[in-house]
């Protein structure tokens, strides 16, 4: 049987997250995402991924000091970094470059919970070397890390060189926590094909964030932005994306494998982005995406009706981190900062099983050739 895109295959058991089409829902542990994302710390929700069960308090404060502690960067992803932004290199592709200096063989052992420092590192690493990356690409002075603050907070002010405000931080917050994890999806399958060869975790990253830097996965925010951009005022919108869909185009932050109604992280993020915009954005560009997310549904039903394709995640994640004036080159590197904690989580399930991915093709070539000399071709 060939399942063109591997569609309806189920080729793993998880009890990391589920992801319900019919009905939207997305469980996270047990949790649905609309119970924590708003509320969580992002280090709650990675404990929670990594050990099954909510932290208590100490719990917590012994994962935020083993995060905070191994945040610095190494000299070799330091010149690697210089390097790239000597060559405008950008910010996803210099994150896959960093992540693969990595050098993981000297973090041993375990947090008296028993989770890998490894782990620990790299959910650490990451925010880091986006952050240097991005004020060594705009010739800003590097900002360290700082213990005293948390994952996000920390995030913000390596990206801004400020200490962010509490709604700042949550509105990030409550990003990080919507897609830390989302079933078998690209990037993840790639960590986890990776993993059952019995690589190592780096390689398992370095390929999932290569997988999550296309365009029809993580690479889409950036793209709906500019789209609504381009059309500008909601009179322009049935006219622009009719034009976009009759050139056989695919309207960026619509559609997904899975779902068939709204995507349930869009509801936690476009509330997220009202309460910013609201407070101190700009309104009319809220107003403008809800009415270009209304026309391209009612388009996307008339040019597929068989289809039921709805708003995902990217368009609303678009919207609110633009308002948390996050640069939309920095909207991938924020998803995978986040989704590294799930690539981990279905790294350290799949290691469990000892069989390696390796699914079939059906050739479709000629056969029984004959080899002619390369003097008589
Ligand atoms: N705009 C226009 N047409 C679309 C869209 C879209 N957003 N999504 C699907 N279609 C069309 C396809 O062109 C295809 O038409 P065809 O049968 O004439 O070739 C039909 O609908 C079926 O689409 P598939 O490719 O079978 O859908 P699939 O499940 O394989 O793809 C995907 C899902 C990649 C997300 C797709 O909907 C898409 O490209 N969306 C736009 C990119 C995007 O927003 N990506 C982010 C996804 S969320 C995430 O990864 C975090």
């Amino acid at each position: 049987m060939f399942f063109p895109g591997l569609v309806g295959v189920i080729a793993a058991r998880t009890r990391l997250s589920e992801v319900d089409g019919k009905a939207g829902r997305l469980i996270i542990s047990g949790y649905p995402v609309e119970e924590f994302a708003g509320v969580a710390t992002f280090e709650e929700v990675a404990y929670l991924l990594w050990k099954g069960a909510l932290p208590t308090a100490q719990q917590l404060a012994d994962f935020r000091g083993a995060i905070a502690a191994e945040r610095a960067l190494a000299t070799v992803t330091l010149d690697v970094l210089k390097a790239a932004a000597g060559k405008d290199i950008p910010p996803m592709t210099a994150l896959r470059m960093a992540a693969g200096t990595l050098d993981l063989q000297t973090v041993k052992g375990t947090t008296p919970d028993g989770i890998p420092l490894e782990n620990i590192a790299v959910i650490a690493r990451f925010p880091t070397i986006v952050g240097t990356y991005w004020r060594l690409l705009n010739d800003e002075p590097v900002v360290e890390p700082r213990a005293d603050l948390g994952f996000t907070a920390n995030l913000l002010y390596m990206i801004t060189g400020q200490e962010p405000s509490e709604e700042r931080t949550r509105g990030l917050e409550t990003y990080l926590n919507c897609v830390v994890d989302h079933g078998l999806n690209a990037s993840t399958f790639t960590a986890r094909v990776i993993t059952s060869t019995g690589s190592d975790l780096i390689s398992a990253l370095t390929g999932a964030i290569g997988a999550l830097k296309g365009p029809l996965h993580g690479g889409a925010p950036g793209p709906a932005l500019d789209m609504v951009f381009e059309i500008g005022d909601a009179a322009n919108a049935e006219a622009y994306l009719r034009a976009k869909l009759d050139r056989k185009e695919r309207l960026m932050g619509f559609g997904h494998r899975i779902y068939r109604v709204r995507d349930p992280r869009v509801e936690v993020l476009s509330a997220a982005a009202k309460r910013l915009y609201e407070r101190d954005g700009d309104m009319r560009l809220y107003n403008l995406v809800a009415d270009v997310e209304k026309v391209a549904v009612r388009l996307l039903a008339e040019y597929y009706p068989q289809r039921s394709l709805q708003t995902n995640v990217e368009f609303y994640t678009a919207l609110l981190l633009h308002g948390l004036a996050m640069p939309m080159e920095l909207f991938t590197p924020c998803f995978a900062i986040s989704r590294a904690v799930g690539w981990i989580a279905h790294c350290q399930e799949q290691r469990k099983d000892s069989r390696i991915i390796r699914p079939e093709s059906e050739y479709e070539g000629p056969r029984d050739m004959r080899w002619v000399p390369i003097e008589a071709r």
